[in-house]
């Protein structure tokens, strides 16, 4: 059984290097290895770069017109919603051996220095939205696709309030964990297709979540969140998207092998989604992906044994190739993950992060007095 599998791995490598391009074909030939890979001699293949020719089709080839064609007609032929299942439903102990302790974020933390461990990280990046969200007792606030609950948790760790907290996913396993760990109210909802009632929301937030909706689901979506939320509330948007409208070639097999129907958005598609929907974008910022990609790296590695009696090999191996490869898109500014914060054009009160409150307004430099005098 074993060598028929390896001989149909050898018997992809051409036809696939053809016709999908070959780092399409280099990742399903690494990933379908019938053995274990090698953490170490995998990481290095898929980040590390190779000869430039090699290299420069790795990254090119197939060329962006059949690229963005894919993009276009592949989502169409699968199931989205099985799509978020087939990724999401694994195995929770699965993800339990490779996301950080505390919250089980599936999504990028701020490392603020290299020697912070990825629970730290994950703090980081949960105050650093804390703080766009500003949550107080009684805001009504709506987690989009809130994986295992990690947000809501230090949300709810901050106000206490969790009568007012809701969660949306599509991946039952995780509203089983939720369910069972914390209680939070959490539906089995497509963000896509939910109704909203109007003005019903002080802060809806998604951490992740909307790159699997289709591109052309993000207006329609938008607009429907742009009346859900108060005039006074504001939306929060984290999310990763491609630099340029094909998709980067290193992305096709991610998302024929592991985020089956995925669909990115460039980031001005973003902004401009989100201004005709009625909003502004009040906040924005750029954070590094790829410390968190290879400390999930590292922890899955560890965990080889476990994740293997889990999962099975192929599942490992599919991850270690796609973590590896995720990281090396964002180190080649394929992809980009960022943050905004969006309020309503009719907002009565323009939004002011925490850094530019009053109390920290004051100038820390006193002000060449040439520069304030009138000319
Ligand atoms: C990358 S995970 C991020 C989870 C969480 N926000 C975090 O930071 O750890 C994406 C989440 O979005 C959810 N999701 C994706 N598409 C969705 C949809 N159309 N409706 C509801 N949830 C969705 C998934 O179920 C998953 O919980």
């Amino acid at each position: 059984m074993k060598a028929l599998l390896e001989l149909k791995r050898l018997a992809l490598l051409a036809p696939e290097a053809v016709l999908c391009g070959p780092s399409y074909a280099q990742f399903f030939f690494w990933s379908r290895n019938t053995r274990p890979l090698d953490a170490e001699t995998t990481w290095q293949q898929f980040t590390q770069p190779q000869n430039p020719y090699y290299e420069w089709a790795l990254r090119h080839y197939p060329p962006a017109p059949i690229r963005r064609l894919w993009a276009t007609i592949y989502p169409k032929l699968r199931d989205r919603v099985k799509g978020i299942s087939t990724h999401y439903d694994i195995s929770n102990d699965f993800y339990k051996l490779f996301l950080d302790q505390d919250y089980a974020f599936y999504t990028c933390g701020d490392f603020l220095d290299p020697d912070d461990s990825l629970e730290m990280a994950q703090k980081h990046k949960a105050d650093f939205i804390l703080n766009l969200i500003a949550p107080r007792p009684g805001d009504r606030i709506l987690d989009l696709g809130c994986g295992w609950g990690a947000m809501l948790k230090r949300i709810y760790q901050y106000t206490g309030d969790r009568e007012n907290l809701w969660g949306y996913t599509l991946s039952v396993e995780q509203k089983r964990f939720i369910d069972e760990t914390y209680g939070f109210n959490v539906e089995i909802k497509d963000v896509v297709t939910a109704d909203y009632a109007p003005a019903s929301w002080d802060k809806i937030y998604s951490i992740g979540c909307m790159e699997h909706v289709p591109k052309d689901q993000l207006l329609p979506l938008a607009q429907k969140l742009a009346a859900a939320i108060k005039p006074t509330g504001h939306l929060v948007h984290h999310f990763f998207c491609q630099m340029t409208p094909s998709p980067p070639a290193k992305m096709l097999a991610g998302g024929a092998d592991v985020f089956p129907g995925i669909e990115l958005a460039t980031w001005q598609q973003h902004v401009d989604t989100f201004e005709k929907a009625g909003l502004r974008v009040a906040h924005h910022s750029i954070h590094d992906y790829r410390p968190t990609i290879k400390a999930w790296y590292d922890r899955l590695a560890a965990h080889q044994t476990e994740a293997i009696q889990l999962v099975g090999v192929r599942t490992y191996n599919r991850y270690l190739c796609y973590l590896a490869e995720a990281w090396r898109l964002f180190d080649d500014r394929d992809l980009l993950l960022m943050r905004f914060v969006l309020t309503r054009q009719d907002a009565p009160t323009p939004w002011l992060s925490a850094l530019y409150r009053a109390e920290s307004r004051e100038s820390p430099v006193e002000a060449p007095a040439a520069v304030l005098q009138a000319v």
